[in-house]
């Protein structure tokens, strides 16, 4: 069903495509620490053209701990594009050596053309503050491994919504499992117009926007933040006048959350949630960065194996 299929937008992938990826993820977690060798031969490169940590590691890890190979270029200084080579030139040339490329751009719509010109599966890393599908997939899967579904949960997103690709991506698929969505932020950061408007029509159960988070937080199962997205803006006043705008404190979670509450960030955090909060029950966010192993593993497997 999935197999040498581009993974671009969430968008693209029906409900029952997204539940094949999570329960072939179920079937990961037995060989995630001794792993195999079922793609053994295939090669992964990764075109890293903006700053990560986990999304690479992750892919990397994944296709080693299946027997695959990985080749690597990260940072536009490395690559050709530092004289000058277009990207759809660059992907002409890397997708002959490889069987599946992941993608990371700083500009949105870039994914997107990097498919049109690739005749092996491109995967979205994250494009401008566009969309970053695969990590949408890890976080329904820890919501899942959780909470034992998505449909009806009422998830708050908070922070930078406004520019936050992870938010952009999830929003869209928790409305396609049913969820109620809470969008927290502050007026300067909200969740697009345009995003918003197909939330209720995508199937979320409702949607709700807020300023502050302290008046809905009892009622949340799950409480997912992620920083403000310095990099994506494009007036450094406009940043200056809403760093530090919102943060998570151990305090308002021990004052006001449920104890069945799970507080998810993708990473890297900054300082919207301070560190004491990771020693409470309810934080998952270095859970979601194994899940993200998991994840790939079984993407990977469905793009390129045998896995139906
Ligand atoms: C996110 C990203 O790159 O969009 N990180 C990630 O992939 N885990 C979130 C962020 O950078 O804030």
């Amino acid at each position: 069903m999935l197999k040498n299929r581009h993974v671009i937008s969430v968008r693209d992938f029906t409900r029952e495509e997204i539940e094949t990826i999570l329960e072939h993820s179920e079937r990961m977690e037995k060989i995630y620490e001794k792993g195999d060798d079922r793609l053994s031969g295939k090669v992964l490169a990764t075109l890293f053209f903006s700053p990560s940590t986990r999304t690479r590691l992750s892919f990397e890890t994944a296709m080693l701990r299946l027997g695959g190979d990985v080749i690597s270029l990260v940072g536009k200084e490395a690559a050709s594009t530092a004289k000058g080579e277009n990207l759809a030139d660059t992907i002409r040339t890397v997708e002959k050596y490889c069987d599946v490329i992941v993608l990371r751009h700083p500009k949105e719509g870039a994914a997107r053309l990097a498919a049109e010109y690739s005749s092996v599966p491109v995967i979205n890393a994250g494009d401008g503050a566009n969309q970053h599908p695969t990590q949408t997939f890890l976080d329904l899967y820890t919501i899942k491994k959780e909470k034992g579904k998505i449909e009806g949960l009422k998830v708050g997103l908070m922070g930078d919504l406004k520019y936050g690709r992870t938010v952009h991506s999830l929003a869209y698929a928790l409305a396609m499992f049913g969820a109620e969505i809470h969008l927290i932020s502050p007026e300067e950061l909200r969740m697009p117009r345009y995003i918003v408007d197909e939330l209720v029509e995508v199937g979320a159960a409702d949607v709700e926007e807020h300023r502050d988070v302290e008046p809905i937080l009892g009622e949340l199962d799950v409480l997912y933040v992620i920083r403000i997205q310095k990099e994506m803006f494009p007036d450094p006043e406009e940043y200056e006048r809403v760093k530090g705008s919102y943060r998570i404190t151990r305090e308002l979670i021990e004052e006001h959350a449920r104890d069945d509450l799970i507080i998810m960030h993708p990473l890297p955090r900054v300082d919207e949630v301070e560190p004491e909060v990771d020693e409470l029950p309810q934080a998952r966010y270095f859970d979601q960065v194994r899940n993200g192993v998991i994840v790939r593993m079984a993407l990977l497997d469905l793009l390129l194996g045998d896995a139906e």
